[in-house]
Parts: structure tokens; C-alpha cells; sequence
């Protein structure tokens, strides 16, 4: 990852490779300097702006424009980047438009060494050195652990040190931002590692031992159920799911303990290690990025690794149902009907809709230890990209207080999240001849209609929400903000902010 620093150094004389400002777009369709760097401008001598025009520079969100500096000032290259409309007189420019624009930034900056960047002075406000700085150490990923040697040095390296230029570098709000920052990255960047890891090299007990060997050393309790402690239990939605595949499933949990009095928060995540579908096979194409279904999982896990980090003043208790969904000789079919964890039983119509099988066996448990609120975190529908498309997850709840707390947290952690809704109609085509209930009902609203059957499974009077994140998790297309392609890290912002709102 790359090296934050903090410094108070004239952006002028900055003597890093880089120095990366904030440009708008003003009225007039051109380029406008936004604030921090007014000596910049001077020392090339006031024509920095129509330089910038001459390259094309509008000063649109996320756009990047690299200037020879000529020994004008300390850097070698000048980097614009967009930060979109000239904001009106005395409004400020959002945290989550820097935090884009410094990820836009340092994924152009891949093969420099060090940059340093006025982005957080644009506001005058030190609230920003957090945002930029995750931008900055976001937007720098990549993933090379499948690249043979050669192609590896071939490959352009991350940025390798970024230095976030401030006002007071030793004030304690500001070192404490970046910080923060920095765990948060860390936890990022481990869930997308996990998410690109190719499923051989991820079977299920790989992710309860990636859960282990990442937690323990924080201080974390892991527990691991391997398949015979899940048979003798009855996790039969885990199992069921599971007994297709050469490589038995498992379920994780993971405790950060403090204060008893403090609320109690559940977080459980889809730990699919390769979705194939089961016997209701997914055609080719569908299939392509389903090394991704254990994004939620991987979100719980490294969510639970900054909780320790950050010493969260919340109990926080993880878990992490996984299984690889494969076809087999001894793979469930539809028509079978599987006894969940607790007692109730399922009827698999598809085996596709795998996912809320493993949930429900795990929020079932979870409830046991009667938590104050559960959050599920799961890749769950393709029907949610239909509904909200690639990047925004969405939000369901038993309780509309905790759904829009959620949709709250992820506004301000800049993960584009959406309210939906779980009408109570939709039970009935989940209705099942043979058992208590059937995986699968009215292929419209089918995002809902996964949530409605998870609510089923919720202990009464227990605060639940549902974030299905299955566009999100991973991005097939270009990269943009601090998001790279493949796998994204989503939701983690948002739980690690929300535990941090009810933080006693
Ligand atoms: N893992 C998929 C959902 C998914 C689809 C995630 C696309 C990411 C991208 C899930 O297990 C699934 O297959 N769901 C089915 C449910 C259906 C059979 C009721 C779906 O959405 O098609
Ligand atoms: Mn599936
Ligand atoms: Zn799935």
C-alpha cells in the first residue's frame, strides 16, 4: 500500500515527483484553480490556467491532466485533477468529489514514486484530510499476486508515497484522520485480495483460514466450524449448499469483545468461494465473475479486522457462512428439502438461490447470542443490478430507523447506497407445497423477494437489515474514483461508520 505523509510544505516547493491540485469547471466551460494552491499559479507566472485549457483540461470530475512543470515549481509534473462544477460562492466542495479525485489521481500516478497533493486544503476544512487520504491510498491498488515475475516488472507499481499537504501536520484531529485512513485501507485492500483470489486458491477453508490468520493476531476470537461440527449441529442450509462440491464448507465466527453494556452488533457475510449455480447451472458468461460471492464475507472479516484496529467501542461479532456451490454427484437438487439450522425447512427450487440458504442458517445463529441489531452483507441477486445497477447497493430492514442509519452511514463513508423496500405480499409466492418454505417465488422484485425470505429467518425482535451488494463487489468495468476493476472492497466503509455511530 502506498506511504501517507503528512506535511506543511509550500506546494510551490514541494520536492516530490508530483504535486497534484484541484481544478473545477467555472461557468465559462474552462478550467478554474480550486483552493490550496494559490503560489502555484504565480510561480508559473499566472498562466496556469490557460496552460491547462491548451491540454483540453475542463476541471469535469475525476478528469486528470499532467503538466511538465519546467522547473517552475519543486515537482517535476504538475497533475490536475477534475473536482467537476466551480462550487457556488461560499459552498464547499463534497468530501466524497476529493476523495474521487485524489483515487482519479493516484491511479494515474501508477509507476511514480512520491506525489504530494493540496486537495485537502481546497475547503480550508482539516475534515478533509481523512477523505483524501483514503482516496489516495484506495485509488493506488493493485493486485499482482498471479502475475508471473516478468509481467510483474513490467507492470507499472502503485504510487509509493503520498503526502497529504496541511496546514498543521502535527495536530492531533489530522494525525488521527490519517490513521484512520490507513486501517480503513488496509481492511479495503484485504477484501479485495480475497475477492480476486481465483476460487482454486480460495476454497472455503482457505476464507475461514484467511479469517484466522488475519484476526487472531489483532486479538479478535475466531471460531471455526469445519463440516462435521456443522453436520452434528443441523446447519443444513450450509451443508446442503456445500455437498455439492469437493471442498467442504464452513462457518466462521469472529468476536470483538469490549464493554458488556456496549450494543451488541451481528455482521454475517455471503462466503460463496465460486457460485456455479449448482445443478440450476449459470450459463458461461454469468459465471465469469462468481469467484466474487464471497465479497460479503470478505467485507465482515475485514470489517472486523478494523474494529480491533480501530477500538471500536462496540461488540462487534462476525460471521461468515462458506461454501463453494458446485454441481456433483452428491449436490442438492431441486425439489430437496433441506432443515435449516433451528428447525425450519426449505424447499430448494433452485439451487442458483444458494446464497440466502447459507444466511439464514447464520443469522439464525447469530441470533442465539441475541444481539442488539444484525447486519447481513451478501452479493445476493442479480435482480439488485437490475434494480440499481453496478455501483449502488441496497439497503432492507425490519426496522426503517436502522435502514435508513445504513443508508446514512454509507452517505458519508461515499458508498452510493439506496433504501428498498420489503413488502409483505411477496411471502406468499414463497409458499412451498412440501415444506416450510421455498428458495425461490416471484422472479419480480426478486431482490426484495430474497430479503423477505432472509426476514423469515430473523429472530423476533431483533433490529435486522439486509445490504445486497452483489453489483457493487465487484466492478466490471473501468475504474473510477478510488474504485479499481475487480474486486472493490464495498460496504466495509459503511459498516466500519456505522458501528462507529453507535459506538457508546
Ligand atoms: N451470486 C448470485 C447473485 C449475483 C448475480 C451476484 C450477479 C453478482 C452478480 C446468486 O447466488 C444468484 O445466483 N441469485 C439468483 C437467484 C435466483 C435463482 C432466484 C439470481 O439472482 O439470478
Ligand atoms: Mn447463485
Ligand atoms: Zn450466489
Amino acid at each position: 500500500m502506498t506511504t501517507l505523509r503528512l506535511n506543511s510544505t509550500d506546494p510551490t516547493e514541494v520536492t516530490s515527483d508530483a504535486l497534484i491540485i484541484g481544478i473545477t469547471r467555472g461557468g465559462d466551460g474552462r478550467p478554474a484553480l480550486a483552493g490550496g494552491a494559490p503560489g502555484v499559479d504565480k510561480a508559473f507566472r499566472g498562466g496556469l490556467r490557460s496552460a491547462l485549457r491548451g491540454l483540453g483540461a475542463t476541471g469535469r470530475a475525476e478528469e486528470v491532466t499532467k503538466l511538465a512543470s519546467l522547473g517552475a515549481i519543486g515537482a517535476g509534473t504538475l497533475i490536475a485533477v477534475g473536482l467537476g462544477d466551480t462550487p457556488a460562492r461560499g459552498a464547499r466542495i463534497p468530501a466524497d468529489t476529493l476523495r474521487r479525485a485524489a483515487g482519479a489521481a493516484a491511479r494515474a500516478l501508477a509507476g511514480t514514486r512520491s506525489a504530494a497533493t493540496t486537495l485537502a486544503l481546497v475547503n480550508g476544512d482539516t475534515a478533509d484530510v481523512r477523505p483524501v487520504a483514503e482516496g489516495l491510498l484506495l485509488g493506488g491498488y493493485a493486485f499482482r499476486r498471479f502475475r508471473s515475475a516478468a509481467s510483474a516488472a513490467q507492470a507499472k507499481s502503485p504510487l509509493q508515497t503520498a503526502t497529504v499537504l496541511v496546514d498543521q501536520p502535527r495536530d492531533k484531529a489530522v494525525r488521527a484522520a490519517v490513521d484512520r485512513a490507513n486501517v480503513v485501507a488496509e481492511s479495503v485492500v484485504l477484501c479485495r485480495d480475497l475477492v480476486n483470489t481465483p476460487p482454486a486458491d480460495l476454497h472455503p477453508a482457505d476464507l475461514a483460514a484467511a479469517a484466522r490468520n488475519t484476526c487472531v493476531p489483532l486479538g479478535l476470537e475466531v471460531e471455526i466450524l469445519d463440516e462435521k461440527a456443522l453436520a452434528k449441529a443441523g446447519f443444513g442450509g450450509i451443508l446442503g449448499v456445500g455437498q455439492g462440491s469437493a471442498h467442504p464448507p464452513r462457518l466462521v465466527r469472529i468476536a470483538h469483545r469490549v464493554d458488556p453494556d456496549a450494543p451488541t452488533i451481528a455482521i454475517v457475510g455471503k462466503g460463496i468461494t465460486f457460485d456455479s449455480g449448482g445443478l440450476s447451472l449459470k450459463p458461461a458468461a454469468s459465471m465469469e465473475w462468481m469467484k466474487s460471492d464471497m465479497g460479503g464475507a470478505a467485507a465482515v472479516i475485514a470489517t472486523l479486522a478494523a474494529a480491533a484496529r480501530l477500538e471500536l467501542g462496540v461488540n462487534v461479532t462476525g460471521w461468515v457462512p462458506t461454501a463453494e456451490n458446485m454441481p456433483g454427484g452428491r449436490a442438492i437438487r431441486p425439489s430437496d428439502v433441506l432443515t435449516m439450522y433451528g428447525g425450519k425447512t426449505v424447499e430448494v427450487l433452485n439451487t442458483d438461490a444458494e446464497g440466502r440458504l447459507i444466511l439464514a442458517d447464520a443469522i439464525v445463529r447469530a441470533g442465539e447470542e441475541r444481539p442488539d441489531v444484525i447486519v447481513d452483507v451478501a452479493t445476493l441477486t442479480g435482480a439488485q443490478l437490475v434494480a440499481l445497477g453496478s455501483r449502488t447497493f441496497a439497503v432492507m430492514s425490519n426496522y426503517e430507523d436502522l435502514r435508513d442509519q445504513l443508508v446514512a452511514a454509507a452517505d458519508g463513508a461515499g458508498e452510493p447506497a439506496w433504501a428498498m423496500p420489503l413488502p409483505d405480499y411477496l411471502r406468499s409466492s414463497l409458499d412451498s407445497e412440501v415444506a416450510d418454505i421455498a428458495n425461490m417465488g416471484d422472479r419480480n422484485g426478486g431482490m426484495l423477494v430474497a430479503g423477505v425470505f432472509l426476514r423469515d429467518f430473523v429472530p423476533d425482535g431483533i433490529r435486522w437489515a439486509h445490504l445486497d451488494i452483489a453489483g457493487p463487489a465487484f466492478n466490471q468495468g473501468d475504474p473510477w474514483g478510488c474504485t479499481p476493476k475487480g474486486g472493490t472492497g464495498s460496504a466495509i466503509r459503511t459498516l466500519i461508520d456505522y458501528l462507529a455511530s453507535v459506538e457508546r
